[in-house]
């Protein structure tokens, strides 16, 4: 079966690394791919926004299965296109993926479905939401409605700056996605990524992973998109995963199943788990970055079987084998990020580090340049490795890092802290 693999991170690569990795792989191809995915695929230049252009590709290239990486291609309706066209894919329809597309979609649901999420307040203009903030407790949670890349977030600690966030949003700091804002509670716990696939009517839990969103060491700094991760996430027992099915995906699927609009593909869930339980953060309609990282170094079973029978309807049959190693991955960024990165500092060391034992170094912002590699992007490289324990990944990832000769780079040195602090 020859696929076409959307996508260009550090995500895509980790899936482009365990997708060659199946018996039943024809070709691949990704667009745009990078040098890393490039080691494994054929990579072309294709706009995923020009539907047409992506069907009349895999209709000149005999491929029959699309698997689709990142969200802003899913929201905008690559995946209805495809269906209509016949062609096989991974991801959810444009109506399923506004449970990531649209903040207030999933807050309406949760509050339909009595599904555990933060109390909220939603608003399309400034005046109401500032009144709302009336009452409200501080911190509260400021968001811009829409894709915002992960930047429209504000926890703001005092009215003051909850209004200013309001204004923001307002004044077009997140273009279209800010129309609208959701106000709602703050959450105390600890955060934990939770995966699962669903085929629009069966559900089957992958893993858990704790991604560390802030730039700095000790969880200090702005937000970003992640600068390392690990899994499994220590926070998500037994009874935690089984209570997050139960509570939060299964109702979810089925409201969607039952509102017409059924997920198909990998449900994200971002959850705090609090004194009283898990709660849902937010959706994403795909695989986290840099999460997946970790995950396809722990899944056994054939990614590219389980992606078939989410696209098939066939999930209640497949039962995922996980390895019970840990993995972590660590982030090397560009000096600038999350700010402007600064691009095209060469890379050296990067086959040294990947030649170490259960050690995978996956490009995510990588530029090849007459035979060198060098940064094109914020978050550039994801070196990650297994182990045992979290606390044994964490050494072999450092190792491998420390072999790459970077010198506009930075990385965080403790990612891991939680779970290692744990044990
Ligand atoms: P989101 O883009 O919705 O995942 O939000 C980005 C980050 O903001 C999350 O990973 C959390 O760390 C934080 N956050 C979002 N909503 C809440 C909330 N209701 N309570 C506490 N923290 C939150
Ligand atoms: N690492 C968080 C995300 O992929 O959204």
């Amino acid at each position: 079966m020859n696929v076409l693999l959307i996508g260009s991170g550090g995500r895509e690569h980790a899936l482009a690394w365990k997708l060659a990795q199946s018996p039943l792989l024809g070709t691949l191809t990704c667009a745009p791919g990078n040098p890393g995915i490039a080691d494994l695929a054929a990579c072309v230049s294709l706009d995923p926004s020009d539907h047409a252009a992506v069907i009349r590709f895999c209709r000149d290239h005999a491929i029959s299965f699309v698997v689709v990486g990142p969200e802003a291609p899913l929201v905008g309706g690559l995946t209805d296109a495809l269906a209509e066209s016949g062609i096989k894919h991974f991801g959810p329809s444009r109506r399923a993926a506004m449970l990531e597309g649209s903040k207030g979609f999933t807050k309406d649901l949760c509050r339909e479905y009595g599904i555990p999420t933060a109390a909220y307040g939603r608003f399309g203009d400034a005046a109401a939401a500032k009144a709302f903030l009336g009452t409200q407790r501080f911190p509260t949670v400021v968001k811009a409605d829409g894709l915002a890349a992960g930047k429209g977030v504000v926890i703001a600690g005092s009215r003051a700056e909850a209004e200013a966030a309001i204004d923001a949003c307002f004044s077009g700091a997140f273009g279209a996605a800010g129309a609208e804002v959701v106000i709602e509670e703050f959450l105390e716990g600890e955060e934990a990524s939770f995966f699962a696939l669903c085929d629009g009517a069966a559900v089957i839990p992958m893993a858990s992973a704790q991604d560390h969103k802030r730039v700095g060491e000790h969880d200090t700094g702005p937000n970003t998109g992640g600068m390392g991760a690990y899994s499994p996430a220590p926070v998500m027992t037994e009874t935690m995963t089984a209570r997050t099915m139960n509570e939060i995906v299964r109702p979810t699927v089925d409201a969607m199943a039952a509102r017409g609009t059924p997920f198909k593909g990998v449900l994200f869930a971002g959850l705090m788990i609090t004194a009283d339980g898990p709660k849902l953060i937010e959706y994403n309609v795909r695989f986290g970055d840099p999460e997946t990282q970790v995950l396809m170094m722990r899944l056994k079973s054939d990614l590219l079987v389980a992606m078939l029978a989410t696209a098939d309807g066939t999930l209640g049959q497949v039962e995922l084998e996980w390895s019970d190693d840990a993995a972590l991955t660590v982030v090397y960024a560009a000096e600038g990020y999350p700010g402007t990165p600064r691009k095209g500092t060469e890379i050296r060391g990067i086959d040294a580090a990947g030649a170490l034992d259960r050690v995978e170094v996956f490009h995510a912002g990588t530029k090849a340049v007459d035979g060198r590699i060098v940064a094109d992007g914020g978050r550039v490289l994801a070196v990650t490795a297994t182990g045992r324990t979290v606390a044994e990944a964490q050494t072999r990832a450092y190792e491998a890092v420390d072999r790459i000769d970077w010198p506009g780079g930075f990385c965080r040195r403790d990612i891991g802290w939680r779970a290692i602090g744990r044990t």
